[in-house]
């Protein structure tokens, strides 16, 4: 496999975990952004949230994109859930050498996993007063539009890690 794999989709959607899956399978490295960028910067996301801004993060999040697909080994990249959202992302994953694997969860599967987990979550752990299953809905359309545009589609729904690992290498990379 020559290709760099990166893994995207809304939080809470598995991409951390399959990342790990893929890596186990492949004996390709596992980068996974978030916690690239808290090693650099010496914080975590939420202080990073808090103490520069959401601006400021999405900013360095495409700087150390960009510094990451800039090496030429094949290696498997978990994006947060925000990353192919903003500026012109998307469009500059369409690469020779990177293959884009969206991992698609429905607004149920989403609310139930990350009504468990909004407080480490920066742009969750703020919603007083909001129904979550709305929030993601609406949030989740918008970013659709960013999704979708990447090269596989695959559904996580009810699915083991193993069992979307797998499809992932048998039918986008395989
Ligand atoms: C974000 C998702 C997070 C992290 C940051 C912003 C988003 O990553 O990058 O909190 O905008 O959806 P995960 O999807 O890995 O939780």
């Amino acid at each position: 496999m020559d290709k760099k794999i990166v893994i995207l989709g809304y939080m809470g959607s598995g991409k951390s975990a399959v990342g790990q899956k893929l890596s186990e399978l492949t004996k390709l490295k596992l980068v996974d952004l978030d916690r690239y960028i808290e090693g650099k910067e010496g914080m975590v996301i939420s202080e990073i949230f808090q103490q520069k801004g959401e601006i400021w993060f999405r900013k360095k999040e495409r700087e150390y994109l960009e510094f990451l697909l800039a090496q030429k080994d094949a290696f498997i990249l978990s994006l947060g859930g925000g990353t192919p959202c903003f500026g012109n992302t998307m469009e500059y994953l369409q690469k020779s050498d990177v293959i884009t694997i969206y991992l698609k969860a429905s607004v149920i599967t989403l609310t139930q996993r990350l009504s468990k987990e909004k407080s480490h979550r920066p742009l969750l752990a703020s919603l007083t007063n909001v129904d979550l299953e709305e929030f993601i809905r609406k949030h989740l359309f918008e970013r659709n539009f960013y999704y979708m545009q990447a090269q596989k589609v695959i559904s996580v729904d009810d699915r083991s890690v193993e069992d979307i690992a797998s499809e992932i290498l048998q039918k986008a990379i395989g």
